[in-house]
């Protein structure tokens, strides 16, 4: 195997509306991903008073972090900030802006843009703290929609990456630490016209092989991806993506998501806790949409793509302050998990028989959200790799940033 991975980082990002998937291809040569919310708010230059709190594993949550980037916009060029989930509950968070149409969202652009920064850098400083290093030489790549690259071909999020960027841990499980992130090299492709890949080709320790998808899926077909906001639907050919037929729709998980949480913050068997509440507070058990998912929503999903015989039968839990409640939870979160399931495959069926496709395959985080109605349809291909499905376009783009590599 090659000596690049050594001190170098092979990195893609995907960073959508909800959140920034970055996956880096380790020393081993075997992919890494991991998300960031997209989601970005000012700070304070120190940590919050330490009232002895253990550096437990979960701490990684807690980003606090100073950057000095000529990525970050020209008033900011060293600022501190908490990033992601963290930044959720805090003073004047950056969001990337919602519309309220369908409860969709609509991108703003990737160049220049600071969230986009601030989490990817961010996720690369961890990726290197995690393994000891404090330097760390990044190729970068990432993907803009076809709109922004027919403007500006890549460019100006060329210029706006390449460079040092220094990243400092204030506060959780690396505060202290330092890192300097070099990129040199930064790809720019387009959306969806390299994120096959991700369901064609994977790498395992070092080598890159053929999925066995790839030979089920031929060379026309059809990707679903489903997204916290969106629905993009691509169609393939000989030739790769056709970005006439290729569409997308305000369908997501979020709005199902918060349809959950409401429903279950107002059930009947909570009222004793609500009662105890002040009514000046929230009077709900979870803070975000992805508190709820990591804590009801994963655990089960996890058990069910591992069951092989497909019998298990999902139970989801949610403990609220000395309540907790299984059978009336289960029943809310199924009716809305089928109903995102239906809106889904409504769009994707029809879809699919418009533009004649034979192969459709199902990627994104929305078909592990709703895997249980998603598995029962046979007429579908699905990743092998199931748990990866969220983060195929950003192996994509690594695998893709690998492959340049070899050209060279
Ligand atoms: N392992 C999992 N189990 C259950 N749900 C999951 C899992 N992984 C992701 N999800 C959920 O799937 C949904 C879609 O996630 P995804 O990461 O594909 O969205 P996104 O790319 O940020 O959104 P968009 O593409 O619309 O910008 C989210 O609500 C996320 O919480
Ligand atoms: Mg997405």
């Amino acid at each position: 195997m090659s000596q690049i991975w050594q001190e170098r980082f092979i990195a893609g990002s995907d960073s959508g509306n909800d959140s920034n998937k970055i996956s880096v291809i380790n020393e081993k040569g075997n992919i890494e991903s991991s998300t960031i919310s997209s989601v970005i708010a000012p700070a304070p230059t120190s940590k919050a008073v330490d009232l002895g709190r253990d550096k437990r594993k979960g701490t990684d949550k807690v980003l606090h972090v100073y950057i000095e980037s000529d990525a970050l916009p020209s008033n900011k060029k060293s600022s501190y900030y908490y990033v992601g989930e963290y930044a959720k509950t805090k003073k004047d968070v950056v969001q990337p802006h919602y519309y309220d149409k369908a409860g969709g969202s609509e991108s703003q652009q990737k160049s220049g843009n600071e969230i986009h920064a601030v989490t990817t850098l961010t996720a690369l400083a961890l990726k290197a703290w995690e393994k000891g290093l404090d330097k760390a030489t990044v190729d970068l790549s990432v993907g803009i929609p076809i709109r922004e690259y027919k403007d500006t071909e890549g460019e100006l999020l060329e210029k706006q990456y390449k460079g040092k960027h220094l990243v400092r841990s204030v506060d959780g499980i690396y505060a202290g630490e330092e890192v300097i992130l070099n990129i040199e090299n930064v790809f720019v492709y387009v959306e969806g016209v390299t994120s096959y890949m991700g369901i064609t080709i994977n790498m395992k320790d070092g080598d890159l092989e053929v999925t066995s998808e790839a030979e089920k899926i031929g060379e026309e077909f059809g990707v679903a991806d489903l997204g916290a906001g969106t629905l993009d639907a691509a169609v393939y050919n000989e030739y790769g993506l056709d970005s006439e037929k290729s569409d997308n729709e305000h369908i997501g998980t979020n709005k199902y998501i918060d349809e959950i949480i409401k429903e279950i913050s107002n059930a009947e068997i909570f009222e004793d806790v609500r009662n105890e509440i002040p009514d000046t507070m929230d009077k709900t058990p979870y803070r975000t949409r992805e508190e709820f998912i990591e804590k009801v929503i994963k655990p089960v999903v996890d058990k069910m793509i591992s069951d092989k015989e497909g019998e298990y039968q999902p139970k989801f839990k949610v403990e609220w302050l000395f309540s907790e409640d299984t059978e009336t939870v289960t029943k809310i979160i199924l009716k809305h998990m089928k109903a995102y399931s239906e809106e889904a495959l409504g769009y994707i069926k029809k879809f699919r028989a418009e533009n004649r496709i034979k192969n459709m395959v199902l990627v994104g985080g929305g078909l592990l959200f709703a895997y249980y109605y998603f598995k029962q349809e046979k007429h579908f291909i699905m990743p092998a790799n199931l748990e990866q499905s969220a983060y195929f376009t950003s192996r994509a783009y690594a695998i893709k940033n690998y492959l340049e590599h070899l050209e060279d």
